[in-house]
C-alpha cells in the first residue's frame, strides 16, 4: 500500500542516498555515569541525539531520524518487531527512501534483524547497528558503528543482500551473525558461516553474499499481521523433566523450541513432551544450546511431529516458527522453511 507523503521523512535534496535512521533505543543511545563506565549505564538518548553525536553521517547520505521505541532490547516483543516492519516496508516503497538504519540494543538485535530479513518486501539495504558501550564511555563504539551502517545502508553494493547487522567494522547477514560475548567490543560473529563484509575507513567491502531465502524471496507478509502466534524455548539439561512442556502448551503456546542438547537430541521427558505438542497440535522444533554447528533431521522426527533448527539457534528459531505458524503447522512444510530460510 503506497505511502503517504506526509508520513514520509523531510529529507534533504541533494545527490546523497537518502537513509532513515530509525531509533528503537538499546546502548548506543545510554549513558553512564562516568567515562571509564561500560557496563552499569541506563539509557538517556533519543534518536536525535544518537545521529548528532556523528555529524559525519550528513557527508555520505541525507540522513534524518525517526523515534520507533527507546527501550533496551530485552522490552523488544511481537508487537514492537511488527509496528517496526510495516515502518521499514512503508518507508522503503517511497522512491525518496534509499535505505533505512535501526539503532537497536544488542541483547535481541539478532532476533529483530532476522526477523526483518525474512519480511521486509524489498532489495534496498536495511542495516541493523548497536554498541557494546554507552555513548559516554571513552572508547565509545556506537559513533564508528553508526558512521559504518550508514554507509553500509548508503552502498548500492549493499542491495539484494538481505536484512544485514554492521558492528565492529563487520558486516553479516541477519541470518546468521549472533551474539558471543556478553561485554566485549567484538560480540558478534557469523559463526560457522562467517561475515559477509567489512566496513574499513569507510570503505564498503563485501566477500560474499547470503544465499538462504530472505526479504522479497519469502513467503510471510507482515501487512496481514496484527499479532504473532506465542511460541516458547525451553532449555535441554541432565535431569530436565516434562513439567516445563506441559506448562508451555497449558499456558497456550503454538509452538516450541527445544534449545537441546547436542545435535538437537530428546530425553524420553523430552519426548514425552513432543508427543504431548503433537496431541494439542503445538508445533515443536528441535535446536541446540551448543553454539554452533547445525540440527540435522533425523528418523525420529515423525514419530514425534518435530522439526529440525538447521543451523538457526534458539532465539532464532522462534522467530521462524512464530511467522512460519501464520501460515501452517503442518511439520512437512515448517521443516521446508527451516531448511530453507
Ligand atoms: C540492550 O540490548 O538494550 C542492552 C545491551 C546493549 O545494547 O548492548
Amino acid at each position: 500500500m503506497p505511502i503517504s507523503p506526509e508520513s514520509l521523512p523531510a529529507l534533504e535534496a541533494n545527490n546523497l542516498p537518502a537513509i532513515v535512521i530509525l531509533g528503537t533505543g538499546g546502548t548506543i543511545a545510554a549513558a553512564a555515569a562516568s567515562v571509564a563506565n561500560t557496563t552499569d549505564y541506563a539509557l538517556a538518548h533519543g534518536v536525535e541525539a544518537v545521529i548528532q553525536a556523528v555529524p559525519q553521517v550528513h557527508s555520505i547520505a541525507s540522513v534524518s531520524g525517526e523515534q520507533v521505541v527507546n527501550v533496551s532490547s530485552q522490552e523488544i516483543n511481537n508487537s514492537v518487531l511488527l509496528t517496526l516492519a510495516k515502518r521499514v516496508n512503508a518507508l522503503l516503497q517511497s522512491d525518496s527512501v534509499d535505505g533505512v538504519v535501526i539503532t537497536h540494543g544488542t541483547d535481541t538485535i539478532e532476533e529483530t534483524a532476522y526477523f526483518l530479513n525474512l519480511v521486509i518486501k524489498s532489495t534496498k539495504p536495511v542495516v541493523l547497528v548497536g554498541a557494546m558501550r554507552p555513548s559516554t564511555a571513552l572508547s565509545a563504539d556506537g559513533p564508528l558503528n553508526l558512521l559504518d551502517a550508514v554507509a553500509v545502508a548508503a552502498s548500492s553494493t549493499s542491495h539484494g543482500m538481505g536484512v544485514l547487522m554492521v558492528l565492529n567494522g563487520r558486516v553479516g547477514s541477519a541470518r546468521h551473525m549472533v551474539k558471543t560475548h556478553t561485554m566485549g567490543t567484538d560480540a558478534f560473529t557469523g559463526q560457522e558461516y562467517g561475515v559477509i563484509g567489512s566496513v574499513i575507513d569507510g570503505k564498503v567491502d563485501f566477500h560474499a553474499a547470503p544465499l538462504r531465502a530472505h526479504t522479497v524471496h519469502c513467503d510471510f507478509d507482515v501487512s496481514l499481521l496484527d499479532a504473532l502466534p506465542d511460541v516458547d524455548i525451553l532449555y535441554g539439561f541432565q535431569g530436565a523433566g516434562s513439567a516445563l512442556f506441559e506448562a508451555a502448551i497449558s499456558a497456550g503456546a503454538k509452538g516450541i523450541i527445544f534449545a537441546a542438547t547436542g545435535n538437537g537430541t530428546l530425553s524420553e521427558a523430552a519426548k514425552k513432551g513432543a508427543l504431548l505438542a503433537q496431541a494439542r497440535g503445538v508445533a515443536f522444533v528441535r535446536s541446540t544450546r551448543v553454539a554452533s554447528g547445525t540440527v540435522s533431521i533425523k528418523g525420529n522426527d515423525i514419530e514425534f511431529n518435530t522439526v529440525a533448527s538447521n543451523s538457526l539457534n534458539p532465539q532464532k528459531a522462534r522467530i521462524l516458527l512464530s511467522l512460519a505458524l501464520t501460515l501452517t503447522n503442518d511439520r512437512t512444510r515448517l521443516q521446508d522453511y527451516f531448511d530453507r530460510y
